[in-house]
């Protein structure tokens, strides 16, 4: 298998600047190196372009800055298309979690059936109707699963992108009211950090591999850095205590590693200006090093 970086420095898809410095912190901290050391051809192909928001205005309160999310997930899907259809992995560095529309939608194309994993302390699971902030980070699983605003459906052509019934998400901690009724209402399966506590995250990984994977043709990973607790990922626009531990973080990615069903990765929300000395982008290297099969010996 051969590894294809994609940056996608966007802050659009949210309030706070800093995170579309995430892929040149995640460059800086030696993602290509890393993942050549354990022995993959990798190629980055640079960044997808991406409007500065200074040079637009929000013209919808609800959903803010829609018109640029939309073109840059466009070109997203265009590039992740690209290497999936070239039958290489592609590895997608944002900016904040808004351009996970474009990258499921590249992943998606040619209507693949495939399993997501959305590792995230939020639900991601907004829509228009329930967003208390109007930010579209807040709302990419809903629309990659069928709900939300037409403009982000319609990348690529077709909607949903993914069936809910394959969705897990891991390490959820903050949920909106109204997320929480869509989350029941499509019936996405959901972790929260009291069920790893319970179970373990060794079994919750295996049961989220379970729900996303059999019956799939592969498992793309969505990881939010803020799954992780502050104390590890510091360096993220949305922080809530209570998160996934360094060790669980690894055991989670060991664990796909092993499951060898893993087809493309977004890495996202790292914002090097909440960072303290690069430490997130540092974890978000060293996971995705786990994620492509690093062991200790
Ligand atoms: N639920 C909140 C909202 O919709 C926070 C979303 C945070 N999402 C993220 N990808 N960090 O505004
Ligand atoms: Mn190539
Ligand atoms: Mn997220
Ligand atoms: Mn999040």
């Amino acid at each position: 298998k051969e590894l294809r970086i994609i940056g996608v420095p966007s802050d659009l898809g949210q309030g706070r600047r800093g995170v579309d410095m995430g892929p040149s912190a995640i460059r800086y901290a030696g993602l290509e190196e890393r993942l050549k050391d354990l022995g993959y051809r990798v190629q980055d192909l640079g960044n997808v372009e991406v409007p500065t928001p200074e040079m637009h205005r929000v013209t919808n309160e609800k959903l803010k800055y829609l018109n640029e999310v939309r073109k840059v997930c466009e070109s997203l899907y265009e590039q992740v298309r690209q290497v999936m259809e070239a039958g290489h992995v592609p590895i997608i560095l944002g900016g904040d979690h808004s351009i996970s529309i474009g990258s499921v939608a590249g992943v998606a194309a040619g209507q693949r059936s495939f399993g997501v994993i959305w590792f995230d302390a939020h639900g991601d699971m907004n829509t228009e109707e329930t967003t208390p902030s109007g930010n579209i980070h807040g709302m990419p699983l809903a629309v990659n699963v069928g709900y939300g605003h037409p403009d982000l459906l319609n990348i690529g052509g077709f909607t949903p992108k993914v069936k809910p019934e394959n969705v897990v998400l891991v390490g959820i901690r903050s949920i909106d009211r109204d997320e929480a009724a869509l989350i029941r209402q499509a019936g996405i399966k959901a972790y929260t950090m009291a069920e790893i506590d319970q179970l373990g995250m060794a079994a919750v990984m295996k049961e989220a591999i379970q729900i996303a994977g059999s019956g799939t043709d592969g498992i793309h990973l969505s990881l939010d850095l803020d799954a992780l607790d502050p104390m590890f990922a510091p360096g993220v626009g949305t922080p809530v205590n209570g998160g996934v531990t360094y060790r669980e973080g690894h055991l989670a990615m060991e664990l796909l590693a092993a499951s060898g069903k893993v087809i493309s990765v977004d890495v996202v929300e790292v914002n090097p200006i909440l960072d303290e000395k690069n430490r997130t982008a540092q974890m978000a290297v060293e996971l995705v090093q786990s994620l492509f099969g690093k062991t200790v010996m």
